[in-house]
């Protein structure tokens, strides 16, 4: 494994960027972990705690239209609409934390089931948060927020009836995911539920889930019990699933974990 540091002039200012090389990865797609210099100076986060490869046509994947493109065309309007209505289950009144929250995609979805929520978004891309930001300006009970959310800023939250987490965890280092996993419970109110979402490993996979495997940009993906050995540390409470949740034959690992 090599570190390598870049030194970037971007806006008349320059920033560090850190990279990890992993020898295990084709040399024409090594993983790349940018360590933006943001998070490690405010949020405490490293190059090796976000395991994301960001070279090649994953760096297209930064830009929030390509980002949409690609969810678009892997389904997104249905495997967020069953996400939501199996595993989210949102309700009049309720008070929504999405951690990661991208460019702001299930709220569509959501505004289907209720109408009367509040929803708290944070991602560590200035770039969605800035797209959401426009996309949804009208709407005062949405807000959202670029910044890396931490077991220490998050302590203004403790009465979300909701957390989500989607396309996350396979992102992430195992002390990571599980400081993740501590953040949603402090946020959670007694009878909340987190809800996570991510690619993940099987022993027989289609060549589609292998496909998808291999494009994905988290550089960390488990199959279902090396996720539940770390869900389970916080929240001993939860249930797994692995739905099919497009139109093509791809499954998902999901929990729901319960604060109780
Ligand atoms: C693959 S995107 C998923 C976006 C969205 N949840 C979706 O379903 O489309 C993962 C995002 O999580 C963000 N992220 C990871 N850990 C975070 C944290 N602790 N606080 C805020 N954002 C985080 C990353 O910046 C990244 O943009």
């Amino acid at each position: 494994m090599a570190v390598l540091t870049i030194v970037v002039f971007a806006g008349g200012q320059v920033t560090f960027r850190e990279y990890r090389i992993s020898r295990a990865l084709r040399p024409d797609q090594f993983c790349a972990m940018q360590n933006d210099a943001v998070a490690q100076n405010n949020y405490g986060l490293n190059a090796h705690q976000v395991a994301e490869n960001k070279n090649g046509i994953h760096a297209l994947i930064s830009s929030p239209r390509i980002y949409n493109l690609i969810q678009w065309a892997a389904g997104e309007q249905l495997y967020r609409n069953r996400m939501v209505r199996d595993y989210i289950k949102p309700f009049e009144g309720c008070k929504i934390l999405d951690i990661g929250c991208g460019t702001g995609g299930y709220i569509h979805h959501i505004d289907h089931y209720c109408t009367n929520y509040e929803y708290y978004g944070f991602d560590g891309e200035a770039i969605y948060i800035d797209y959401a930001n426009r996309h949804f300006a009208a709407r005062p009970n949405l807000h959202f927020f670029h910044k890396i959310l931490t077991e220490d800023n998050v302590k203004e939250f403790s009465d979300c009836d909701l957390v989500i987490a989607t396309g996350v965890m396979h992102h992430l280092d195992d002390p990571i995911v599980v400081s993740l996993l501590r953040i949603a419970k402090q946020a959670l109110k007694p009878g909340g539920r987190l809800i996570t979402y991510d690619t993940g490993k099987f022993d027989k996979m289609s060549p589609l889930e292998k496909f998808f495997l291999n494009f994905d940009r988290g550089r960390s993906i488990r199959n279902e019990q090396e996720y539940a050995a770390l869900v389970k540390q916080i929240f001993p409470n939860y249930s797994s699933h692995t739905p099919r949740l497009t139109y093509y034959n791809s499954r998902n690992i999901v929990f729901e974990c319960f604060n109780n």
